[in-house]
């Protein structure tokens, strides 16, 4: 099996993000997952091994388990017949998708306090202005689920923002329209996640415009994008244990790295252990046996 880190495709690229490769196909986009790692936002120069992969096909599985709520971005995996050679490379990791406008707002929902949310609660009571019951332990679930938008940064850190701020950039209607999108797919996805022995205690979507209509867009309830906690070791009161990046977000705490690039060499044995949580997330999600 071949860790891919970067790609160099002949056509031109439209985007490099921390983790997938976009080329512009003119009417469409290809969207490459590679199996780049990024925790804090600093990238990794080593690959884990299927990464790309699980994220793609588990962005599929929810893209259609939730087709009757929101439309979506997916045209299809059939790739440009110019790449039959790189067709063994790219088999599974690659989506093409409809060029959409992205609206510039993380769309957070939360049905857990972990995290920055967990952070904003301590210091303030609340997360982006919605105030929160007292008392609530880390980890603990919130009475309702709870939208917490942030800022999309282009360098750096993501920045939780109000409503409000939502709603200057993108206009009242439609910060309305995201709001209830993302909630309404929290909680159809975490009901099926719950099912599967995981909780999904928050998780970030992107939407963005196509023909004029609001559209998902982006990768969705991945292991990058969102918490996945295993459901029989959930206990709040402490950070939970996670099929997630958590994993190494926690092993890169223990090292007391200072987080900024470059990023530390990881060892074999946390390599392995995150490829094998990212495929067991997978599998637990969609039920089908992950073939490597
Ligand atoms: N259908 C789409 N149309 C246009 N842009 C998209 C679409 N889907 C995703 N994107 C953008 O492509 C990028 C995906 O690459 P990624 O590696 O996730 O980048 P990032 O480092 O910003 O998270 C994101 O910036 C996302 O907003
Ligand atoms: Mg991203």
């Amino acid at each position: 099996m071949q860790v891919i880190t970067e790609t160099s495709l002949p056509f031109p690229l439209f985007r490099r993000g921390k983790v997938r490769d976009t080329y512009d196909l003119g009417d469409s986009l290809l969207m490459i997952a590679t199996d780049r790692l990024s925790a804090f936002d600093v990238v990794f120069a080593q690959g884990i091994p299927y990464k790309g992969i699980v994220l793609t096909q588990l962005s599929l599985f929810w893209f259609d388990y939730l087709k009757d709520v929101v439309e979506n971005h997916v045209l299809g995996e059939k790739l440009p017949a110019s790449l039959k050679k790189s067709e063994e490379m790219l088999a599974r990791r690659s989506l093409i998708v409809k060029k959409a406008q992205p609206l510039p707002v993380e769309c957070v929902v939360r049905g857990y306090l972990s995290g920055s949310g967990w952070k904003d609660y301590k210091k303030s009571g609340a997360v982006c202005g919605i105030a929160l019951p007292k008392g609530l332990r880390e980890s603990e679930r919130l009475p309702e689920p709870i939208f917490t938008p942030s800022t999309k940064a282009d360098v750096g850190h993501d920045e939780n923002i109000g409503f409000e701020h939502v709603a200057k950039k993108v206009g009242e209607k439609t910060a309305n329209t995201l709001r209830d999108l993302s909630l309404k797919i929290y909680k159809k996805a975490s009901a099926h996640a719950e099912k599967c022995g995981i909780i999904l205690a928050d998780t970030k979507f992107e939407f963005g415009i196509f023909n004029g209509k609001i559209i998902l867009i982006d990768e969705v309830l991945t292991p990058d994008s969102s918490r996945f906690w295993p459901a029989d070791q959930y206990s709040p009161g402490r950070p939970q244990p996670a099929f997630d990046k958590q994993y190494v977000r926690d092993y890169l705490e223990g090292l007391g790295w200072d987080k900024k690039p470059p990023a530390p060499q990881l060892p074999e044995k946390i390599i392995a252990g995150t490829s094998k949580r990212y495929i067991e997330a997978y599998e637990k999600i969609t039920g089908k046996k992950f073939e490597r």
